[in-house]
C-alpha cells in the first residue's frame, strides 16, 4: 500500500493511524516510493526534543533539484513548470517549461559557481516574483548553496542585518521591482545595505525595470551576460540529507530575526507529500499560490511542492488590486486554475469591493481554493466558499508556520468536511497537543490550549542559523519535550482543531508576521523617543493592525505630535520596511509595568481592542493609576 496520497476519509485515518503507531515505517515507505536518490537512509529519524536535536533520513545523498527537474525530463519536458504571469496584464505570460527550467537553472547554477559560490556557502535573493527568482533558489539548491530569499520589501537595514547574520557571500538581486502602479528601486536599497555588509563579494543583477543603476566596480554583474556565457548542463552536488537548504527570517518576540534553517531531505519529502494531499493535485493541474517566494508559503508552495510534483505553478508578479480588483480572477480564468492559494487578507480586502469583480470572470475551472497565514474569519470565509469557490471547491484552510516547513493541520479536498474557521485535522505524520498553563497535555475534547507538536516530523526547522541555544529556548523548553508553536488552539466536539491565534509577542498584520520587539527597538532609535510597546488590534482587512504606546522624551516634548508620528512611522519603514507601520500611536506618560519592570501587555492589548471590561489580576502592578491615564486617551 502506498502512503503517499490520501483517497478516502477511511484512508485518512488508516494513514494517521499507521504514522502514530510507526512513523519511521510510514514516513520511509513515502520517501523511499516517491523521490530519486543518490543513496537511501540508514535510519528514518533520530531526535532528541529535550535538545532540539532532530536528524531525518539519516546518511541518504540526494539533490532536491534533480527531484524537481531532472527526474521529470523524460515524461514531462515540453510540460509548463513555471507560468509567468507578469505585473502588467498587457505584457504576455510565459510558459517556461520543465526542459526550459532545466537549462536556466544549469546556466545560473554555473554562473554561481563562476563567481566563487561553493557549497554550504550563503546567498541573498532579493527578487521581485519574477522568473529569475525561483531559478535562483533552485540553482542555489543544485550547487549546495544555501539560499536565503528576503522579501524585496524590507528595507535596507532589515536586508543588512539579515545578510550580515548569516555571512553571505552574494546577493542576487534587480534593478527594480514592479508593483502595481508602483516601481521599487530594489538596487538602490541593496547598496545602501551593502554599505554594512562586508561579507558580500558579489552582487548579480537583474534587469527587469530598466532603471539607471549604480554598478559597483567589482563587486556588481549583470546577470544576463554571464548567462549567456554559461554552459546549460550542470552536474547536481551530491547533498547530505541533513546538508542545510536554506535559512529564512521569521520574526521573533524578541531582538533579532530568527534565520530558521531547514535541511534537505526532510523538507523535500514534506513539502512534496502536503502539496500533493492537501491541493488534491493531478497530473494537469494548473496550481496558483499568490504568497510571495520570500515567505515561506512561497517556498513550499510555489517552489518545492508544486515541482516535486511535476506540476505546473503560476508565478504572478503583481497585486490584487491592479490594475483592478478583478486581477485574481482575470488570471484564474486566462490560464484556467485549478487550485487557488492565498492569504486571509487578501481575501477581506477583495470582499470589500463589489462581487461582481468575481463575477466578471469564468471561474470554473477551480477545483481547490485554500487559505493560509492568519486565522480566517467566518465573514471571509462564507465569502471565499460563496464568491470563489461557488460552494463547490472545498476550501483548505491551512495551519502551519516557517518553523513546520510545511502544512501541518488542514482539510483534505472532498475527504475531509470543512467547517468555517476551523483548519480541521492534523495531516498523517502530525501529532498535535494542547497544554493548559500547567504544563499538562490537555486530554478529550471541547478544550482550548497552548497547541505543541509531540513528535518530529520531517519538514521541521533544524536550528536557528548560528543559535542553536535560541532554537531550543524558543520552541522546547516552555513545554519540555514538545515542540510549542506560539500559537493558542482549540479542539472541537469531534477533534477539529480551530487556531485561535499568537499567545507570545508576534502580531501578525495582513498575514505578515511581526515581532512588537524588533519595531520596538526602531521606534526607540528615534531621538525624541523614550520608551514604546507596541501590541496589535483587530483590523477588518488586516486581520490586525498595530497600536504604539509611546512615550517621549523632555526633548520630545515640545514637538508637534502630528509630525512626531510621521517620523516615526518613515523611521520604522526605514528600518524593517512599510509592512510595519504604526496605525495608531498614542503618546503616553508611563507604561503599566509588574515590579520587575515588565511592561503589562495584557492591559494595552485590551485598551487597543477598547476592551476596558477586565483587565484581569492588576495587583502586580508598579503604577496602576497610569492605566486610567492611557484608557482615557485612548485613539
Ligand atoms: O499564528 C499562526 C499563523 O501564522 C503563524 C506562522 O506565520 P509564518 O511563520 O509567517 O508562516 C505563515 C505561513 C505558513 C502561525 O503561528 N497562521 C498560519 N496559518 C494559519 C495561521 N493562523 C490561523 N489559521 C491558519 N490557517
Amino acid at each position: 500500500m502506498s502512503y503517499y496520497k490520501v483517497h478516502s476519509l477511511e484512508q485518512y485515518f488508516k494513514h494517521y493511524n499507521k504514522s502514530l503507531r510507526e512513523p519511521r515505517k510510514f514516513w520511509d515507505r513515502i520517501a523511499d516510493e516517491n523521490f530519486t536518490w543518490y543513496q537511501k537512509w540508514d535510519k528514518v529519524v533520530e531526535f532528541d526534543m529535550q535538545e532540539a536535536e532532530i536528524k531525518w533520513f539519516l546518511n541518504a545523498k540526494v539533490n532536491i533539484t534533480k527531484n524537481c527537474i531532472d527526474r521529470h525530463l523524460a515524461k514531462r519536458g515540453d510540460k509548463t513548470a513555471i507560468l509567468f504571469e507578469p505585473n502588467n496584464p498587457k505584457e504576455e505570460a510565459q510558459h517556461i517549461s520543465y526542459n526550459e527550467l532545466y537549462d536556466r537553472v544549469c546556466k545560473m547554477a554555473n554562473v554561481l559557481r563562476s563567481q566563487g559560490v561553493e557549497k554550504g556557502d550563503r546567498v541573498c535573493i532579493y527578487l521581485p516574483m519574477i522568473p529569475e527568482l525561483a531559478v535562483a533558489v533552485l540553482a542555489c539548491a543544485r550547487i549546495g548553496a544555501i539560499h536565503s530569499v528576503v522579501f524585496a520589501g524590507f528595507s535596507a537595514s532589515a536586508v543588512a542585518s539579515r545578510v550580515n547574520d548569516s555571512e553571505c557571500k552574494m546577493v542576487i538581486t534587480a534593478d527594480g521591482g514592479f508593483r502595481g502602479n508602483k516601481t521599487i528601486a530594489l538596487k538602490e536599497i541593496i547598496d545602501e545595505a551593502l554599505e554594512k555588509c562586508p561579507t558580500v563579494e558579489k552582487t548579480l543583477v537583474v534587469k527587469r525595470t530598466n532603471t539607471n543603476v549604480n554598478m559597483k566596480e567589482g563587486r556588481d554583474l549583470w546577470l544576463q551576460p554571464l548567462l549567456d556565457k554559461a554552459d546549460a548542463n550542470n552536474v547536481a552536488e551530491i547533498m547530505d540529507a541533513e546538508d542545510p537548504l536554506f535559512i529564512l527570517y521569521t520574526s521573533g518576540s524578541t531582538g533579532k530575526p530568527k534565520g530558521m534553517l531547514h535541511t534537505t531531505a526532510g523538507y523535500m519529502v514534506y513539502s512534496a507529500y502536503t502539496f500533493k494531499n492537501v491541493f488534491a493535485y493531478e497530473e494537469g493541474d494548473v496550481y496558483w499560490c499568490t504568497a510571495d517566494i520570500g515567505w515561506i508559503t512561497g517556498h513550499s508552495y510555489i517552489v518545492y511542492g508544486p515541482l516535486l510534483n511535476g506540476a505546473t505553478t503560476v508565478l504572478f508578479e503583481g497585486v490584487p488590486s491592479y490594475p483592478d480588483f478583478g486581477r485574481f480572477w482575470e488570471v484564474v480564468d486566462k490560464h484556467k486554475v485549478t487550485q487557488f492559494y492565498t492569504a486571509p487578507t487578501a481575501i477581506r480586502a477583495l470582499a470589500k469591493e463589489n462581487w461582481e469583480w468575481v463575477n466578471k470572470y469564468d471561474l470554473s475551472s477551480l477545483k481547490v481554493i485554500g487559505s493560509v497565514g492568519e486565522p480566517i474569519n467566518e465573514e471571509a470565509w462564507h465569502w471565499y466558499n460563496d464568491h470563489v469557490g461557488k460552494k463547490k471547491s472545498p476550501i483548505v484552510d491551512t495551519w502551519w508556520q516557517t518553523e513546520t516547513g510545511g502544512i501541518m493541520i488542514s482539510p483534505l479536498p472532498f475527504i475531509t468536511p470543512t467547517k468555517p474557521t476551523y483548519a480541521t485535522l492534523p495531516l498523517p505524520g502530525v501529532q498535535p497537543v494542547l497544554m493548559d498553563d500547567k504544563r499538562n497535555e490537555i486530554e478529550g475534547n471541547q478544550v482550548v490550549g497552548s497547541l505543541c507538536i509531540k513528535f518530529p516530523w520531517p519538514g521541521m526547522a533544524r536550528t536557528i542559523w548560528g543559535d542553536h541555544q535560541r532554537f531550543k529556548e524558543t520552541y522546547f523548553s516552555a513545554y519540555p519535550g514538545k515542540y510549542f508553536t506560539g500559537d493558542g488552539a482549540l479542539r472541537d466536539e469531534v477533534g477539529y482543531y480551530r487556531i485561535t491565534g499568537r499567545v507570545d509577542d508576534v502580531v501578525i498584520v495582513s498575514g505578515h508576521n511581526l515581532g512588537t520587539a524588533p519595531i520596538e527597538d526602531a521606534i526607540n532609535e528615534h531621538p525624541a523617543v523614550a520608551e514604546s510597546a507596541i501590541v496589535g488590534f483587530p483590523h477588518d482587512v488586516k486581520g490586525n493592525a498595530l497600536y504604539g504606546f509611546i512615550i517621549l522624551k523632555e526633548s520630545g516634548e515640545s514637538r508637534d505630535r502630528e509630525n512626531l508620528k510621521k517620523e516615526i512611522n518613515e523611521h520604522i519603514s526605514s528600518h524593517i520596511g512599510p509592512i510595519a507601520k504604526l496605525d495608531k500611536i498614542q503618546f503616553v506618560t508611563g507604561l503599566p509595568k509588574t515590579r520587575s519592570g515588565k511592561i503589562m501587555r495584557r492591559i494595552l492589548r485590551k485598551i487597543a481592542e477598547g476592551d476596558f471590561s477586565n483587565f484581569g489580576d492588576t495587583t502586580t502592578l508598579l503604577n496602576p493609576e497610569i492605566v486610567e491615564e492611557i484608557k482615557d486617551n485612548r485613539i
